[in-house]
């Protein structure tokens, strides 16, 4: 698989050299730089350190914490050059894609998703090769869908895959995932795995993989990307990163060094610590909250009475067609709007994230919490029985 032949263009180089410097500096070397367009750094407030430019990739601090936590959480080692930190995995996505992929590639993705994939792929020229999936894969790609979307379309240029997934939290467990990698690696199609609900999970005791797979374990080949904004909670710092194979990192690279000059410096310095024990807790404690709010949705759902609703393995959603109540309001979208209208609950309908079928089912984000989702649930059932 070759790097896309849109991503052939040179490097900004002043912030490659940029990016030398903080490496010659961190080790210890006095370098006078006349070489970036920037005014001194002005003072920043309270313990942030003044900010200036730091490498298209980011600081290789981050970077190497970056590639610890992959060594914490999943137990593989990953080079810290193939990690490239972006303005949120939005930032990640639109260069990862840039990169891979030229117009007119084919690009496979799962039905309902995350509708961002397909926007940015086809503000970018690639082909959206849309896969309907139901309850009986878990709303996930499998290698016969994947078979018959070659069938149907062509071949393919990449697959992206998310788990747990947007909007539905079902996840791929390893066998799953692994039977994926092995049908792109077998094909030369480049596997994307969307990675950012990564430890929002609630796996039963002793289960296997508890913070979710990566494709990072199974194949160097893939592109992993993920996001402090979900597990961390730190949406508005905008700050992404993605795990390359060794023949994008100078492609992307490249791009970023143009389009972005440097992901957010302050957000890379506050990144650094995100990867503590104590952090980890913390945060473990937030998704202890968002499983209590799972569970009082999973509780209401005989007295909801819904139609069939995805297994919600991890994320902070729940979707679930609406059953016998389309009948009464027509479509998702009219039912969601009646809801705020008449009970002051905002829930979205489905047909953002699937264009066909998606008019049928709703989601539900638990990330408000406990408090939250138990008063929701209850103006809802009032407002169904009236
Ligand atoms: C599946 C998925 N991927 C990526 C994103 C983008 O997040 P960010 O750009 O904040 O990292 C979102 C945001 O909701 C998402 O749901």
């Amino acid at each position: 698989m070759r790097p896309s032949s849109r991503s052939r263009i040179p490097a900004f180089d002043v912030m490659r050299i940029t990016d030398e410097i903080a490496r010659r500096r961190l080790a210890g070397h006095d370098v006078v730089s006349l070489c970036a367009g920037e005014p001194s750094a002005r003072p920043a407030p309270g313990t942030l350190k003044p900010a200036g430019y730091t490498g298209p990739l980011g600081t290789t601090p981050l970077r190497e914490a970056i590639a610890g936590h992959y060594r914490t959480w999943y137990g593989v080692e990953v080079d810290p050059g193939r990690v490239a930190v972006t303005t949120g995995s939005s930032g990640a996505f639109q260069l990862v894609f840039l990169a891979a992929f030229d117009p007119g590639d084919r690009v496979a993705l799962a039905s309902p998703g995350y509708p961002a994939y397909r926007n940015i792929l086809t503000a970018l020229g690639v082909q959206v090769v849309e896969i309907p999936t139901g309850v009986d894969t878990r709303y996930q790609p499998t290698p016969a869908l994947l078979d018959a979307a070659v069938a149907a379309h062509g071949e393919l240029a990449g697959l992206i895959v998310a788990s747990p997934a947007n909007p539905t939290g079902t996840m791929l467990n390893r066998t799953e995932l692994a039977a994926l990698a092995e049908w792109c690696r077998a094909r030369d199609v480049r596997l994307i795995s969307d990675e950012i609900y990564h430890g929002i999970t609630f796996p039963a005791p002793g289960q296997p993989d508890p913070r979710g797979v990566s494709a990072a374990e199974l194949d160097p080949e893939a592109i992993v990307i993920n996001s402090f904004s979900k597990y961390w909670g730190m949406t508005g710092w905008r700050l992404g990163w993605a795990i390359l194979p060794p023949s994008l990192v100078a492609p992307l690279e490249a791009l970023a060094s143009n389009f972005a000059l440097s992901p957010p410096a302050p957000a890379q310095e506050l990144a650094m610590r995100a990867f503590t024990e104590e952090t980890y807790a913390e945060r473990d404690a937030v998704v202890d909250g968002f499983a209590r709010a799972r569970e009082l949705i999973l509780d209401a759902e005989p007295a909801l009475g819904w139609g069939t609703a995805a297994p919600s393995d991890g994320a902070f959603y729940y979707y679930s067609e609406l059953g016998p109540l389309l009948e009464r309001y027509g479509s998702a979208t009219e039912y969601a709007r009646v809801l705020l209208e008449r009970a002051d609950v905002a829930v979205v309908p489905g047909v953002d994230f699937d264009p066909v079928n998606g008019d049928r089912a709703v989601r539900l984000s638990y990330a408000a919490g406990e408090a939250a989702v138990a008063e929701a649930l209850e103006r809802i059932l009032r407002f169904q029985s009236a």
